[in-house]
């Protein structure tokens, strides 16, 4: 079984993806830590981000592993890039904010969709099935996958949780500023050319604005077994 969760930051898809793999005894498969390896790595690595050509030799040159751990062991992915660790390295501000110049590239999305449709497969193999969160799973890299679904919020639910997030993490920005970026960021994730943010044909939209995390879970949930009865 393959389930898909694409939507903007801050729509709470990575938490409900990672809950409902557990809900389901499935894997999770977290994409976007894939192109935050690769930003890692072009940082590590001195490359010019406005040199596509070298981000897409870059990627095709490393190798990002991911160990999606198994159901039941609490949904943590370790990441790894040339074998060792970088699981909270792919998670600073400057990798956060570099991975959107990054991800818009062709050649780094050709060579990361096909990674994904692998992983994608063996977890399927050998755990009987993935839920894959990013901004494209439904759209691209699984378009025939057995549920699909887009979690969205309004700018102010998303900017609020953001807000929290980034106040529990110690840094010092106004709630203010959180919005303007969400709003400026869905502006350029919405309209770019390659991989824009869409509603995938097919998928099911939740709003998640007035939900708490576990109601998000149990409509998903629920959504599945009506498609795959068990
Ligand atoms: O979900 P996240 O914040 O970890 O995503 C990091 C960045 O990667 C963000 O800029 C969106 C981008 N991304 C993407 O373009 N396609 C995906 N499938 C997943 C993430």
């Amino acid at each position: 079984m393959i389930v898909t969760i694409d939507g903007p930051a801050g729509s709470g898809k990575s938490t409900a993806a990672r809950r409902l793999a557990e809900r389901l005894g499935i894997a999770y498969l977290d994409t976007g830590a894939m192109y935050r390896a690769a930003t890692l790595a072009a940082i590590r690595r001195r490359i010019d981000l406005a040199d596509h050509q070298a981000l897409a030799d870059l990627v095709r040159d490393i190798d990002i592993g991911l160990d999606c751990g198994r159901p039941g062991d609490g949904g943590q992915t370790r990441v790894f890039l040339d074998g060792l660790e970088v699981t909270r390295d792919i998670r600073s501000a400057e990798v956060s904010e570099k991975t959107s110049r990054v991800a818009p590239v062709p050649g780094v999305r050709n060579e990361l969709v096909a990674h994904q449709r692998r992983i994608g497969a063996e977890l399927v193999r050998a755990i009987g099935g993935v839920v894959s969160e990013g901004r494209d799973q439904g759209s691209v890299v699984f378009p025939d996958a057995d549920a699909k679904f887009f979690l969205d919020a309004s700018p102010e639910v998303r900017a609020r949780r953001r807000h929290q997030e980034m106040a529990a993490d110690g840094e010092t920005i106004t709630y203010e500023q959180v919005l303007h970026q969400i709003v400026t960021r869905d502006g350029a994730d919405r309209s770019r050319a390659v991989a824009p943010l869409i509603v995938p044909d097919n998928a099911q939209v939740l709003d998640t604005s007035g939900m708490d995390i576990d109601a998000v879970v149990d409509w998903l949930a629920d959504r599945v077994r009506e498609k795959r009865p068990r």
